[in-house]
């Protein structure tokens, strides 16, 4: 053993830091390259996941004949002690370890010794390890981030259940448009939801291959079996080229794009929300415990938790738009460039984790004035179109029908009316080109917000009956992606209960 090796080897049994590389180096890292290369403040969080890779690994160098029999015992009692050592915290990463990876070979090197533990590194690289973490913990994050999100989900059908048949006034450009149920209001913003945790389904297909085996870009020499180590960590399959399973990180984008998608989505809500809680719409009223009050302002009661989820949208997308830039310009295979990944999807997780549950929360409890929005639904000439659709019911071809109930509004806002105040002759005189005048004040059929909702009953429409339909659907929607939110995504029978992350 070299004299450099020597010393590098004591500096382990003190306790101190080991490097995974430096045979060809005279001297160890500077303190600045040191503090610039270090992760684990951040990827310790994927040291469960990376002991269980190291088991499964193990197994394959057992299957190979790279590990006897004895050997491979005592590798997983080693691998079992550290991680009750990383679960009591009597294991950390110290200073002096470049990354998760470092650390936890440190750690079984102290546990197995230098003999058995520094077999373990036989045919992988930290390429394809980390490459292989990062999927175990992002499909494991995507089944929680989407059991938060159904919650969320049946809190607005809970709501829109509750609103039956209340009317509200719908909006196109937020000016009154046609009259909508506020059920069918608040499952348009169920929808998205819905299929944002269905893109997490869908985008689970495809971070279902491990890199493992990849080795650092070109494969490994020694007749390991990824496909055995893949399956013992939960995916179904291995990575088909070992280029593309070390360098490519576009399943990470993606998982970090439907996070972003949840942001907006949520935001959008949130700023439904925060206009209808204010004075002037008055449509909705925030339970106290999902708001907040002013330092200064007594009567205040403030929609911070819309306004937050509206806000932590910008950041949610900002760590999408971060790795992406990241990803662009990169050569395949491995560069040091990659570890950027992690951060952005794990604070778009720690985000959603805390954001959904307050989030639902305030969904659950806010209180609508149901009079106020039944009252304002017809106004500001929401039923214009119900008169142009009954004109054509009653033969008038759509361009007159559309000409004819503008004239209606007209003269309704020259007044300072609204559509049901205009009188018989008003109307007798407005379609007097089309309709005869016994027929022509029947118009005021149509002009109720019920009665133009009602109407609306085409599939996907906004009648009673079909909302009805849509909650229904939206149900068993969620109740089948829930199985997706409780599945188990890893090999939990190769890892103790309690999770870091
Ligand atoms: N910590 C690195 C990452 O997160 C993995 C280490 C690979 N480093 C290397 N020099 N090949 O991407």
């Amino acid at each position: 053993m070299s004299e450099q090796r020597e010393s590098r080897k004591e500096s382990t049994a003190n306790g101190e830091g080991i490097a995974l590389w430096g045979g060809r180096f005279t001297s160890g890292p500077s303190a600045a390259l040191a503090a610039l290369s270090k992760s684990t403040q951040f990827d310790w969080r994927l040291a469960d996941d990376d002991i269980a890779g190291s088991r499964a690994h193990a197994r394959a160098l057992g299957r190979a004949g790279l590990l006897t029999p004895d050997e491979l015992a005592d590798m997983e009692a080693a691998l079992d002690k550290l991680q009750s050592a990383v679960d009591s915290g009597e294991f950390a990463p110290i200073e002096a370890d470049e990354d998760e990876a470092t650390a936890l070979e440190r750690g079984l090197l102290d546990i197995a010794g230098d003999e058995l533990g520094g077999k373990l590194r036989a045919g992988r690289s930290r390429n394809d390890q980390i490459a292989a973490l990062i999927r175990m913990w992002t499909r494991r994050q995507a089944r929680v981030v989407a059991g938060l999100v159904l919650e969320t989900v049946n809190a607005l059908i809970g709501q829109a259940e509750a609103a039956g048949h209340t009317v509200m006034p719908g909006r196109t450009h937020m000016q009154h448009a046609q009259p909508v149920l506020l059920a069918h209001q608040l499952m348009a913003h169920a929808w998205p939801l819905l299929r944002d945790v269905a893109r997490f389904v869908d985008w689970d297909k495809r971070a279902d291959a491990s890199p493992y085996g990849s080795g650092a870009l070109a494969g490994n020499t020694l007749g390991l079996d990824p496909l055995a180590v893949a399956k013992e960590l939960g995916f179904s399959r291995t990575t088909e080229n070992s280029i593309d399973g070390t360098a490519s990180r576009d399943v990470v984008a993606e998982f970090s794009f439907i996070c972003a998608m949840l942001g907006v989505d949520i935001s959008r809500l949130s700023e439904e929300i925060i206009i209808w809680n204010t004075q002037e719409f008055a449509f909705v009223r925030l339970d106290d415990a999902y708001s907040t009050g002013s330092s200064i302002m007594p009567q205040k009661k403030n929609p911070d938790i819309a306004e937050l989820a509206r806000g932590k949208s910008g950041r949610l997308v900002g760590d999408l738009t971060g790795l992406m830039t990241t990803l662009k310009g990169l050569p395949t295979a491995y560069a040091r460039d990659l570890q950027e990944d992690k951060e952005a999807v794990f604070d778009q997780v720690d985000t959603l984790t805390v954001l959904l549950p307050a989030f639902t929360g305030m969904i659950a409890t806010m209180k609508f004035d149901k009079d106020r929005l039944e009252q304002e639904a017809p106004t500001g000439f929401a039923l214009a179109t119900d008169i142009a659709e009954w004109l054509v019911k009653n033969g008038v071809p759509f361009r007159h029908a559309h000409e004819l109930s503008g004239e209606c509004v007209r003269i309704a806002e020259s007044r300072g009316v609204e559509l049901w105040d205009l009188t018989d002759d008003d109307f007798i005189a407005a379609f007097a080109d089309f309709l005869p005048s016994v027929l022509a004040p029947k118009v005021r059929e149509v002009l109720s917000a019920q009665g133009s909702v009602d109407s609306r009953n085409g599939v996907g429409g906004t009648a009673f009956a079909r909302v009805s339909e849509q909650i229904k659907q939206a149900k068993d929607r969620s109740s089948q992606l829930v199985q997706f939110a409780t599945s188990t995504s890893d090999g939990s029978a190769y890892r103790p209960a309690g999770s870091l992350s």
